[in-house]
């Protein structure tokens, strides 16, 4: 042991020196003689042998100095020095230097500084990647309303209760749900979004809590997750809660109570770890009324409760959220804006916005695609209600016509039942869930 012990202290990378009480060295290893060019040096005072020590005061003095810079031969090290005790006495004193310069030292804080900045862009790719795609720095507030709002969802993003989203159609539900998320503990774990309105009532379940294999009768399905499992040790956004039909309710009830799912055809509950995040334009209240919505549910789900102002109510945002959307569609249009004409603005602010937030997107870029200068003028803007028809847009690749078509007749049905989705579906006379899925396709492609 003695033998190892020499041998370790010999050859360590660290120069180390021992002294007596008295400041007399006892013992130095290779490395600090070699940095000094000294050989034979016990029975010497430090004093004589390193330049700058206190070696001699710690042991006199019997307290420790821990990483302290030492100036050896021009050089700035970082030197540690502890008194070593028996019996309350010091018997001696061992001092390390650490690094050989502070240079070194840094050299490793700027090394260290670059994998920080590395990693925190890794850290919002992967979180992209996950699902979360918009963060809390990404919301235009400016009003007063909004700015409340904003720091209180900061405050709730960190704790992990279940909060319920609602606001009319547009509001920008979708975007406080994520930006949760990612402010939240859960940030490195997935982001799962259901809506619950777009998948037909009968696949629903299965959706949501997954199914085992032999579940479905014919075809041999082999099992599958559900969303649930998925967005274990994540965020779990049920988008139209609302629109949950009753049975599923009860069922979605149970799983929040017990923190389990059971998959369908499954045997044993599979536990999970979800933070529930539900968002709807609905009036719960009124849905329980009707006896559309279970109020036991209502009561899970209500921990916390957000509800995001229409735009007609803070229209302090306006010129923040005008200049942030162009922004946007300037870079999937490549078309710029220099200029806004004043008459933009009374006609934006006279606007009830049914659609919110993202009728205002869509008025803006219908408006860019009809400027011929890079100056947006009143009569760019085509607002429904107006009493001025649609403006022809040039002829197009049939494919581009149809797609462009649908999407207006959806955006104009929208306008009409005033940002209720069921009343828009109805006067487009198709289902609930197509509704949903030309909704969502029609603004997903525009969200990333
Ligand atoms: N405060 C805001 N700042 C920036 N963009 C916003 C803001 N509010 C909404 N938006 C934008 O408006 C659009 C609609 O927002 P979002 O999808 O979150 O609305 P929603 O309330 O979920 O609507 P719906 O009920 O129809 O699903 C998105 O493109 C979003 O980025
Ligand atoms: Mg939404």
């Amino acid at each position: 042991m003695g033998e190892l012990l020499e041998a370790v202290f010999e050859n360590a990378y660290e120069a180390i020196v021992v002294t007596d009480p008295d400041g007399k060295i006892l013992l130095m290893n290779r490395s600090y003689r070699e940095f000094l060019g000294v050989d034979n040096v016990v029975g010497r005072h430090v004093t004589e042998v390193i330049e700058n020590t206190r070696m001699h005061i710690v042991a006199q003095q019997g307290k420790p100095e821990i990483a302290e810079i030492h100036r050896i031969k021009g050089q700035n090290m970082i030197a540690t020095r502890i008194p070593i005790m028996k019996d309350g006495k010091v018997i001696a004193a061992l001092g390390t230097v650490m690094f050989q310069d502070v240079q070194e030292l840094s050299g490793l804080a700027a090394v260290v500084d670059h994998l920080r900045d590395e990693l925190s862009y890794y850290k919002r790719e992967l979180q992209r990647r996950l699902g979360a795609i918009y963060h809390f720095d990404e919301i235009v507030e400016r009003s007063p309303r909004m700015k409340e709002l904003k720091a209180f969802c900061q405050k709730v993003a960190k704790s992990d209760s279940t909060v319920l989203i609602t606001g009319e159609s547009g509001t920008g539900k979708e975007l406080f749900a994520h930006a949760i998320h990612a402010g939240s503990r859960r940030k490195m774990g997935p982001f799962i979004r259901v809506n619950c309105a777009a998948i037909p009532d009968t696949l629903l379940e299965s959706e949501l809590f997954g199914y085992e294999e032999g579940a479905f009768t014919g075809a041999a399905r082999k099992g599958k997750k559900g969303k649930f499992e998925l967005a274990n040790h994540g965020t779990i956004l049920l988008d139209e809660i609302g629109d949950m039909p009753l049975p599923l309710q009860a069922k979605l009830l149970r799983v929040l109570q017990e923190k389990e799912v059971e998959r369908v055809g499954g045997v044993r509950p599979i536990p999970i770890d979800v933070r529930v995040i539900a968002c709807t334009n609905q009036d719960l209240p009124s849905r329980i009324r009707e006896g559309a919505f279970r109020v036991d549910l209502y009561y899970r789900l209500n921990v916390v409760s957000l509800n995001i102002p229409p735009l007609r109510e803070r229209l302090e945002d306006l010129p923040e959220l005008v200049s942030t959307l162009l922004k946007q569609i300037v870079e999937t249009t490549g078309v710029h804006v220099r200029e806004i004409d004043d008459a933009v603005w009374d006609v934006l602010r006279s606007h009830s916005w049914p659609g919110n937030v993202r009728e205002l997107r869509n008025v803006l870029e219908r408006a860019v695609h009809l400027m011929d200068g890079d100056v947006l003028k009143k009569e760019h803007i085509w607002l429904p209600g107006s009493g001025k028809p649609l403006p022809v847009s040039p002829v197009r690749p049939l494919k581009e016509t149809l797609i462009a078509a649908e999407r207006e007749a959806i955006m104009r049905a929208m306008e009409a039942a005033s940002g209720n989705k069921l009343e828009a579906a109805r006067l487009l006379g198709i289902s609930k869930s197509s509704f949903y899925q030309k909704w969502e396709k029609y603004n997903r492609d525009k969200l990333v």
